[in-house]
């Protein structure tokens, strides 16, 4: 039976899809079956990983038209592809007594055949994000260590209990780590420090730093393990596959 990992935080750009990206090959690389499914209307997962023509994706199989359709990628990694379109879907899906459901029933039967789930939610809390909080087990909170990161973490936060009480029982806050980490950056050091101070269960030890080849990979349409193998980046991510894998 999978383990469904959200990716999430309301502010764009702290690297939740670069991380649902990377976490997912370092996972597929390490042996585990792992199906990734891009849920931003952004559809910046999908592209980055080179998956240009999908004809099904993740919306309209939320709106019954088909059954959810992985596209292969590599050994092990799957991608059920994001579209535009995810942005209507509160609209059209906002009167339904399931509407927090639809992603759970469709996730379900293919649980049995992946080690792994990736969900790579939008920046904001919305119905789809709702979806995604339904059915994960785990989120992972991205957060860019700078001076305003922890506005975003609070506000998860605060969604978890509520969720819990609500949705989705089994969920919990699997662990916040820091992305585009820049040591030389004393502002972003003491944000780290006084949050692992505050939070000392929730921080994960890896930190993601800031590493020109990460932000290149996804125009070629590559995972930082096939792009750059022996970059920082690919390090990086390689620690925090390891250290998921322990949680
Ligand atoms: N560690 C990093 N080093 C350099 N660039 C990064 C890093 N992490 C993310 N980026 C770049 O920053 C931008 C935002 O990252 P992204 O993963 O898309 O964030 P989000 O999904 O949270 O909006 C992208 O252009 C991405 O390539
Ligand atoms: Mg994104």
């Amino acid at each position: 039976m999978s383990k469904i990992l959200a990716f999430t935080n309301q502010k764009g750009g702290v690297g939740k899809t670069t991380s649902t990206a990377n976490v997912g090959a370092g996972l597929a690389r390490a042996g585990q079956r792992v199906l990734l499914v891009d849920l931003d209307p952004q559809a910046n997962l999908t592209k980055g990983l080179g998956l240009s023509d999908a004809e099904q994706n993740v919306y309209g199989a939320l709106l019954g038209e088909y059954p959810l359709k992985a596209y292969s990628l590599h050994k092990n990694l799957a991608l059920v592809a994001g579209s535009s379109a995810l942005s209507g879907f509160e609209k059209v899906k906002g009167d339904e007594l399931d509407r927090e459901f639809l992603l759970k029933d469709l996730l379900e039967p293919l649980r049995d055949r992946c080690d792994f789930i990736l969900l790579d939610c939008p920046p904001a809390l919305g119905l789809v994000t709702l979806n995604a909080y339904a059915c994960a087990q785990a989120l992972y909170i991205p957060l860019e260590a700078q001076l305003y990161a922890t506005d975003g973490l609070e506000k998860v936060l605060d969604l978890v209990g509520r969720v819990q009480r609500r949705l989705n029982p089994d969920m919990k806050v699997g662990g916040v780590f820091f992305t585009r980490h820049d040591k030389r950056k004393v502002l972003r050091r003491d944000t780290a420090e006084q949050l692992r101070v505050q939070y000392p269960d929730l921080v994960l030890d890896t930190v993601i730093r800031e590493s020109i080849a990460l932000g290149e990979a996804p125009h070629l349409g590559k995972d930082i393990f096939s792009y750059a193998p022996q970059s920082a980046g690919a390090a990086d991510y390689q620690a925090l596959v390891a250290e998921i894998l322990t949680r």
